[in-house]
């Protein structure tokens, strides 16, 4: 989604800020601009498509301004196009503003400004923010008019207290020339502390390059960015300090590192983000430990159901989960799609432990799901690969997948880890609870510490699945079919083709073909298989001979004998535990993806219409 950025500091700000908007590509956009204090005005340059183009502005290369904000937009209120690009000004041009988020009263709004006087250019919910400002700044209350210092923030802080919705701003203005002011609600803003220079910016990976030290923007938290100082008020404009937080990231991690794309070196890093993810969580012989989360036996023995709450990738991971908590731990799991959670008044209380799966730790309505559990008395639990994301900042316990930075709109590494946690968590509450015994626990510890190697053995042997790939990326419809945990991998199989090939696919619970969806299945139509339960190998093929008597060209992923003649491609993986197969069958399914798209020529990392960070709901 939108992306910003923000420099103050003696650099010339326009090549930072075209920078660090090139870094947010990932996130998906469709316009992009920068704006930048020259002398005593504004300076605007905008337009819709690629951030690159902003190069080919005119005059782009004469800016000398040392101060700026910048936007990539994804477009939510008017089409993509210049007018609704990023940045916008009031009708003064006296500031400048770029916003994530959604103002959902942007019309009352505008027709409140537009009554008094004030014209719209674009049909952006944006704008009302730069001509709210200018209303209060021209007519505040006097307390916040007398202090001339003071009054661009308080103009901010009125016109913020008017929004509804979501929004994370910077606002930059000729009248204070050295400073930036910045807020957020439910949006990410990140500030990085540099020598007398500071950047602003919606994602951590955006300002790598120039720090690791990172000032973390709390909901209704406002901050006065220059560049020897940053200062950060409440929403009352009560001043307060900040803690530091060093990101360990390394900026080179954010680079493709000799790839094609980002989505193929993630893709390989798998591994390294399951060995990272492991990490000293566990030994052979010796208990799980987290050492980030205190939850005591009693809490866990008061809990009498897990909710696990994410969106796309992540709730394929919770589904997981389900069979991981259930069989472990002996707890009623159920899994929920978050915007549904948040709307279809679930039954929680006390004793009910919700668990979010997010990646960013940003998107919108698992943090709003989270935060609904949290007013019915639940205890929450966070599953993030960003540390100090929101999600993170809102649960009573956080726990952290180590995948690295994850720039591909298509998530591989994060699912992977994600599951893995997922599994390392189940084992350490079932430790706890006592519920699975010993010998089953190390077992299953052997099996996840003996994933990274064995996903190496399916990386180092691709050929098969691009051959197949070549041969099937024309079509227009493909089906996934498995049963438990496969059936919960197939849905992620069929998310990850969607979204990069733009081939439409659907997965299914095998056993449940027969009731319906078996009259899509014709002659050439390709049905990919995943077979890895031991208990379920008869009752998987019998499924899926139905759909090859009915003509369909079948792939089995399976780590099974099964018997030779019947299908058109197996690909055999190595064995695991069914409980985390997911994370070996996942492979094939990704890259399959991946081949396809390049096979179609699209752009695997930024495929159309998709955002990374879903931070609006
Ligand atoms: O950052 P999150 O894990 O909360 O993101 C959730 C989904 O938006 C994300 O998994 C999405 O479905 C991916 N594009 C899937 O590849």
């Amino acid at each position: 989604m939108c992306g910003i950025v923000g420099y103050i500091g003696n650099k010339k700000a326009t090549p930072v800020l075209i920078d660090g908007l090139l870094c947010l590509e990932y996130r998906g956009y469709d316009s992009a601009g920068i704006a930048t204090i020259e002398n005593d005005s504004i300076k605007v340059m905008k337009d819709k498509g690629r951030v690159n183009n902003l190069y080919n502005l005119e005059g782009i290369n004469d800016l000398e301004g040392t101060v700026g904000i910048a936007h990539t937009r994804w477009a939510t209120h008017g089409k993509p196009s210049k007018e609704n690009s990023h940045p916008h000004m009031d009708n003064s041009n006296t500031f400048a503003v770029v916003h994530n988020g959604i103002i959902e009263n942007y019309s009352e709004l505008r027709e409140f400004l537009s009554k008094n006087g004030y014209n719209f250019l674009s049909q952006t919910d944006t704008e009302v923010i730069p001509n709210l400002i200018h209303y209060y700044y021209t007519n505040g209350p006097v307390s916040i008019l007398e202090n001339i210092n003071e009054r661009f923030l308080g103009a901010v802080k009125s016109a913020v207290n008017d929004l509804k919705g979501s929004y994370a701003i910077e606002a930059i203005s000729p009248i204070c020339p050295n400073e930036i002011i910045v807020v957020r609600k439910d949006s990410p803003l990140v500030i990085g502390k540099g020598k007398s220079e500071n950047f602003i910016a919606s994602d951590i990976p955006a300002i790598l390059t120039h720090t690791k030290d990172f000032y973390l923007l709390d909901d209704n938290e406002f901050a006065v960015v220059s560049k020897n100082k940053v200062r950060f008020f409440d929403n009352s404009l009560i001043e307060h300090n900040k803690a530091i937080k060093n990101i360990e990231w390394d900026a080179n991690a954010a680079g493709k590192d000799g790839y094609e794309d980002y989505m193929l070196k993630e893709i390989n890093e798998q591994p390294t983000a399951i060995r990272e993810t492991i990490g000293s969580r566990f030994k052979l012989g010796e208990k799980c430990s987290f050492h980030d989360i205190d939850i005591t036996k009693e809490y866990l023995s008061s809990v009498n159901r897990i909710f696990f709450v994410a969106c796309g990738t992540a709730w394929h991971a919770g589904l997981v989960g389900k069979a991981l908590m259930e069989n472990l731990c002996k707890i009623p799991t159920e899994v929920d799609i978050a915007s549904e959670f948040r709307y279809r008044n679930p039954i929680i209380d006390e004793h009910t432990l919700c668990i979010y799966i997010s990646q960013s730790g940003e998107t919108a309505d698992t943090i709003a799901a989270l935060k609904l559990a949290k007013s019915h008395g639940a205890k929450t639990l966070a599953i993030s690969n960003v540390i100090g994301s929101s999600i993170t900042r809102e649960a009573d316990y956080s726990i952290y997948t180590h995948a690295g930075p994850e720039i591909a709109v298509a998530s591989t590494k994060a699912y992977t880890s994600q599951v893995a946690l997922v599994a390392i968590l189940a084992m350490y509450f079932a430790e706890i609870l006592g519920t699975s015994s010993e010998s089953e626990i190390e077992k299953l510890k052997s099996d996840l510490i003996d994933l990274p190697s064995k996903i190496e053995q399916i990386l180092a042997n691709t050929d098969e699945i691009k051959n197949f790939a070549k041969k099937i990326y024309t079509e227009k419809d493909m089906f996934f079919l498995g049963r438990g945990t496969d059936y919960n991998v197939a849905l992620e199989g069929s998310l990850k083709l969607k979204e990069i090939s733009y081939i439409h696919s659907e997965a299914y619970a095998a056993g449940e073909l027969k009731h319906g969806p078996i009259a899509l299945i014709e002659n050439g139509v390709t049905v990919i298989g995943i077979i890895t339960n031991p208990d379920l190998v008869e009752k998987s093929i019998s499924n899926i001979q139905e759909v090859i008597t009915r003509g369909a060209k079948t792939l089995i992923i399976t780590n099974q004998i099964i018997p030779n003649g019947h299908f058109d491609y197996v690909l055999t993986i190595p064995e695991t535990n069914p409980l985390i197969s997911p994370i070996l069958s996942v492979i094939p399914m990704q890259l399959l993806s991946y081949y396809i798209s390049k096979f179609k020529g699209l752009d695997v990392d930024k495929p159309r219409n998709l955002a990374k960070s879903v931070t609006v709901e």
